[in-house]
C-alpha cells in the first residue's frame, strides 16, 4: 500500500493547534452558538427557561453541561422546519433522516453552513488519503441521504475529480472503477463488500485496482473489517462518521498514517460522552453515548444532541482534536437476548476471525413462547467446503457463547444469499412480535 500520509504544509493550522488555542476557540464559539440558539429557536427558549439556564450562564466549556439535551423526538416534534434558527429563505439546501419511523428529520443549511460542510469533508478526505488532483469514486447516494453530497463538496474543495456515481447498479460501478482509474473511494463498508463481489464475477482481480484508499462510513464496521477490506483490495480503508442533524458526515474521521480512531472536528463540533441511562458527563477514555453541540452551524444549530451512537472519547495523536474509539453500535442497536446485551459488531468480530465465514451475516431475532432467540445468519466462503464451514458455524456457536456469554443458533449459508445493501446495511431482523 502506498503511503499516503500528509506532507508537512498541507494541514490547516488548527488541526495541530495547541490545546490551548483549541479550547479558546470552542469556548468562544460556544458562547456564541448557544445564544443564536436561545435568540432564534422557540424550543431552545422553551427548553433552558425550563431548566433555569440562561445563555449568559454559559461562560466556559465545563458550562454545557448545564443546558439540558435535544433528542430526535425534539427534531421530529418541530418537523419540518421548527429548528432552523434563520428565516427559510436563507436556507439553501434541505437533507432528511430516513425516518423509518414516523415522520424523517429534517435539517437545513445556510450557504455558509454548506462551506463550513465542504470544509471539514475536505479535511476529512485529506486525513484518509486524499490529495488536490485524486480521482475519487462516490459510490455513497446522493439525495436526502447527507452521504452523497457531503462527499461531493468535500472533495471538489480539496482539488478532486469526482466521479458521482451514487448507490447502486453494482456492475456499472466496476466499470467505472476500471474505466475512470480512481484513487480513491467513498462508499458504506457494506456496500464495498458488494462491490468486491461483483468484481470477482467479472473475472477482475480486486487487489489490481487503481485505489489507492477507501473512506468508509454510515455504518458500523469494525478493525477486523478493516484488515479484510485492505487484505481483498490492497488498499487503505479508513472510518469516517457523521449525522445528519450535526451536519452529515465530517463530523470526525480517521488520519490513513494512524487508523487510531476517528478525530472529531471539535472546532465546529463540540463532543461529550454521557452516561446514556443517567445522562451523567462521563471523563475521557470512558465509554457511553456520544453527544454533540455546534460551534458555528448557523440554520440549525444543536445543543447537546444525543446521537444513541456509543464509544469513548481518546486524546488526539496525529492531530490535536480528540478521538472516538470506532463506534461499537448504537444503544438502540443493542440486542437484549435473555439478558445479555449484545451488538452487531461483537459478531462480525468473531466472524471474521473465522476463515470459512465471510463477512456477510444477519441477526435474525424471534421469539418462541415467552423466550427470545438469536440466528446469526452468514454466508460460508467460496473457498470453503460445506463440511468445514458446518464446522466453522459450530465454532462461532462456541465463540459467542464464550467471549458474549449467551447462546445463539449460527445458520450457515452459500454464498451470495444474505441479503445486500448498497446503502447501510440491515444488521438486524426483527421478527419478534410487538409486546
Ligand atoms: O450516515 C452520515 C454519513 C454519511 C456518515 C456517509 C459517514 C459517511 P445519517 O443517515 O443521519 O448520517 O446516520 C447517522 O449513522 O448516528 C451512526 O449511528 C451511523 N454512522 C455514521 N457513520 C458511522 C461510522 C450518515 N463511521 C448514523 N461508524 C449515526 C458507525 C456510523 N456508525
Amino acid at each position: 500500500m502506498r503511503d499516503l500520509s500528509p506532507r508537512p504544509g498541507d494541514l490547516e493550522p488548527i488541526e495541530t493547534a495547541s490545546l490551548d488555542e483549541l479550547r479558546g476557540l470552542q469556548t468562544e464559539r460556544l458562547r456564541w452558538s448557544v445564544r443564536h440558539a436561545y435568540d432564534h429557536v422557540p424550543h431552545y427558549r422553551a427548553s433552558f427557561d425550563a431548566a433555569g439556564v440562561h445563555p449568559d450562564d454559559i461562560t466556559e466549556l465545563a458550562d454545557l453541561a448545564r443546558l439540558p439535551f435535544t433528542a430526535k423526538a425534539d427534531l421530529r416534534d418541530n418537523y419540518p422546519y421548527g429548528m432552523f434558527a434563520v428565516p427559510r429563505e436563507q436556507v439553501v439546501r434541505l437533507h432528511a433522516s430516513s425516518g423509518t419511523t414516523g415522520k424523517p428529520t429534517v435539517v437545513g443549511y445556510t450557504r455558509a453552513d454548506v462551506d463550513m460542510w465542504a470544509e471539514v469533508m475536505a479535511r476529512s478526505i485529506r486525513a484518509g488519503g486524499g490529495r488536490r488532483g485524486h480521482v475519487l469514486h462516490n459510490a455513497y447516494g446522493y439525495g436526502l441521504f447527507t452521504g452523497g453530497l457531503g462527499a461531493h463538496y468535500g472533495a471538489e474543495r480539496l482539488g478532486c475529480t469526482v466521479v458521482p456515481v451514487s448507490g447502486g447498479m453494482t456492475e456499472r460501478q466496476v466499470q467505472l472503477i476500471q474505466d475512470f482509474r480512481p484513487d480513491l473511494i467513498m462508499v458504506t463498508p457494506s456496500y464495498m463488500l458488494a462491490i468486491v463481489e461483483e468484481m470477482q464475477r467479472q473475472g477482475i482481480d480486486p487487489r489490481s485496482t487503481s485505489l489507492q484508499a477507501g473512506i468508509f462510513g454510515a455504518e458500523p464496521w469494525t478493525n477486523d473489517m478493516r484488515r479484510e477490506m485492505e487484505a481483498r483490495l490492497d488498499m487503505h480503508a479508513v472510518d469516517i462518521y457523521g449525522l445528519s442533524e450535526v451536519i452529515g458526515p465530517g463530523v470526525a474521521s480517521e488520519c490513513v498514517e494512524t487508523k487510531d480512531g476517528l478525530h472529531v472536528w471539535e472546532d465546529h463540533f463540540y463532543p461529550e460522552v454521557v452516561d446514556p441511562v443517567t445522562g451523567e458527563v462521563l471523563p475521557d477514555g470512558e465509554r457511553g453515548e456520544l453527544v454533540f453541540t455546534s460551534l458555528t452551524k448557523q440554520a440549525m444549530p444543536v445543543i447537546r444532541y444525543r446521537t444513541r451512537d456509543l464509544t469513548r472519547l481518546l486524546p488526539g495523536t496525529a492531530r490535536s482534536m480528540r478521538r472516538i474509539e470506532k463506534i461499537t453500535g448504537r444503544t438502540d442497536d443493542m440486542i437484549i437476548l435473555r439478558g445479555v446485551n449484545l451488538f452487531p459488531t461483537q459478531i462480525e468480530e468473531l466472524i471474521l476471525g473465522t476463515p470459512e465465514l465471510s463477512p456477510h451475516f444477519q441477526c435474525v431475532l424471534e421469539r418462541h413462547g415467552a423466550l427470545d432467540s438469536m440466528t446469526v445468519l452468514v454466508e460460508r466462503r467460496d473457498s470453503a467446503t460445506s463440511t468445514a464451514a458446518t464446522e466453522a458455524g459450530h465454532l462461532l456457536q462456541r465463540l459467542v457463547k464464550a467471549s458474549i456469554g449467551v447462546s445463539v443458533e449460527v445458520d450457515v449459508v452459500a454464498p451470495a444469499t444474505v441479503e445486500r445493501s448498497v446503502g447501510k446495511m440491515r444488521r438486524i431482523v426483527d421478527r419478534r412480535p410487538a409486546r
